[in-house]
């Protein structure tokens, strides 16, 4: 059931031309992502896509399931706006580390409304901060 409904819902996909941020370890890192403004959002994806994984980054939808989120994500992943009005689907990415260095897309399927999904792409750069002591 899951499934259809994404599918019938992913009608349309828009790709933007992916932003390259870069930060420090130890950095918060936020995330944009903007789904329509005018409809709610039934299902938020956040995906590393560099990585073989079926598991998420953040992920938000009509079933929650905790071992979905990769561990190496987990309690660092926050929504800027936990109802994502207005189709922001934004996360902060918390504490960062080298490791999560590489590109990142969020996808997001929408109700009540034929343009459906959008996806936007990201390329984090975490540069590691070396302290002399
Ligand atoms: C990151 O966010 C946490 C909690 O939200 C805060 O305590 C911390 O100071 C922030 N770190 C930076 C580098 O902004
Ligand atoms: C937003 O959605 C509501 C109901 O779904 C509709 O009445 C309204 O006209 C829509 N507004 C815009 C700007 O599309
Ligand atoms: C979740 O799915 C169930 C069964 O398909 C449906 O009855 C319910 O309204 C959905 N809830 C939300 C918040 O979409
Ligand atoms: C949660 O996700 C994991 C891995 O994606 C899966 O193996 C498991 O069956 C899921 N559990 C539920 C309750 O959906
Ligand atoms: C940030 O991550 C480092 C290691 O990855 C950890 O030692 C540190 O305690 C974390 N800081 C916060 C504020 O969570
Ligand atoms: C990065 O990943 C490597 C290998 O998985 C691990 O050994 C290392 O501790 C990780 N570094 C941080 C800062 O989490």
């Amino acid at each position: 059931f899951f499934l259809a409904l994404v599918s019938k819902v992913l009608l349309m996909v828009v790709l933007l031309e992916p932003e390259e941020v870069t930060a420090w370890s130890g950095d918060n890192v936020t995330l944009h992502c903007q789904g329509p403004r005018n409809a709610s959002i039934s299902v938020l994806k956040w995906i590393r896509t560099d990585q073989e994984s079926d598991q998420y980054v953040f992920f938000r939808g009509n079933s929650s399931n905790e071992t979905s989120q990769l561990r190496s994500y987990r309690g660092r992943v926050e929504l800027m706006d936990p109802e994502m009005k207005n189709g922001d689907a934004s996360v902060i990415l918390k504490n960062v580390t080298v490791n999560d260095t590489g590109t990142y897309e969020c996808e997001i399927s929408t109700e009540g409304s034929e343009d459906g999904g959008t996806k936007s792409q990201f390329t984090l750069n975490v540069e590691g901060e070396f302290r002399l002591r």
